[in-house]
């Protein structure tokens, strides 16, 4: 199916947008107005951009049922800050209800029973029940059509210990997050869903395409496989081969099926060989 998005109406091309590009991390953004009364809303067209410095972006759009502005909008435009709080598995439920459309001044850590935390550099509060908090300055608000696209620069960063290592770094498996997909869809990302992909080679990998043909157009090798394979250095040299002389009795098919499982285990040396002995 291909789609224009000027020939259907814009809501239905968020929700085939929204459905794609998914997972998506959410923003719990805290800002207050002028007169300091504190809002509290979760956007999830939301990214960290930018190394250094450490820029962040996030965009709440107008909203769909009169094009008004969001109170997290109209806040950034009176005071130009923002903490960005990251929302883990514990906190989804009550962060959800932070999204209905309060009042403005309405303070949503009030409705939904989150802590508010003094920040050390800006003037909203942190979400205390939060693992990562990023105070931030906004450095500008550009709008496109319905959209305003908030680019912040991180200022103060805090991490809770609980998701710490002993070298203080984040332990992935203990971060819990969860993120937003199309319509009511959330994705928790546990420990039984994550998995690593090394980085490839800094000394380049050979490519698929250095394959030998037997190889690259096998039936039996799935493009992750391929994927693995092409990351070697090298291929293996006759005598690294030689190491690996085989039992000839085995069929292509066993041989195939036996590197399919070295694959899967990340041996992917070991496959290498016994693909090409
Ligand atoms: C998980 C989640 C993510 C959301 N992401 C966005 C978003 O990226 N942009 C947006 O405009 N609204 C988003 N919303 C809806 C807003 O949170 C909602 O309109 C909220 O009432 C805005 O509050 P405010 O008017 O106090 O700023 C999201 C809602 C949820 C529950």
């Amino acid at each position: 199916m291909t789609i224009d998005p000027k020939n259907i109406d814009s809501r239905e091309f968020y929700t085939y947008a929204t459905s794609a590009i998914a997972p998506r991390p959410i923003a719990f953004a805290s800002t207050i107005d002028l007169n300091g009364n504190v809002n509290l809303s979760p956007f999830s067209f939301f990214n960290f951009v930018g190394i250094n410095p450490p820029i962040l972006v996030f965009s709440p759009n107008r909203r769909g049922k009169d094009g008004s502005q969001k109170n997290t909008t109209e806040n950034l435009h009176e005071v130009p800050e923002v903490v960005i709080n990251l929302v883990d598995y514990s906190m989804v439920q009550q962060m959800s209800l932070t999204s209905c459309e309060y009042p403005k001044g309405v303070n949503e850590f009030m409705k939904a029973g989150f802590t508010e935390e003094k920040s050390l550099l800006v003037q909203p509060p942190r979400v205390k029940e939060s693992p990562v908090q990023f105070e931030c300055k906004v450095l500008e608000i550009k709008e496109y059509g319905t959209a305003n696209i908030v680019v912040c620069e991180i200022l103060m960063a805090h991490f809770a210990e609980h998701i710490l290592d002993e070298n203080r770094k984040i332990d992935q498996l203990k971060t819990d997050w969860v993120a937003r997909l199309g319509g009511d869809w959330y994705a928790r990302i546990s420990p039984e869903t994550l998995f690593k992909v090394p980085k490839p080679s800094t000394k380049q990998g050979i490519g698929i395409d250095k394959l030998p043909d037997f190889i690259k157009y096998s039936t039996q090798l799935s493009g992750n496989d391929l994927g693995k394979l092409g990351n070697l250095e090298s291929l293996p040299t006759e005598e690294e081969l030689q190491q690996f002389a085989l039992n000839q009795d085995i069929t292509q098919e066993e041989r195939f099926s036996k590197a399919k499982s070295l694959l899967g285990k990340n041996l992917v040396y070991e496959a290498i060989c016994l693909l090409l002995s």
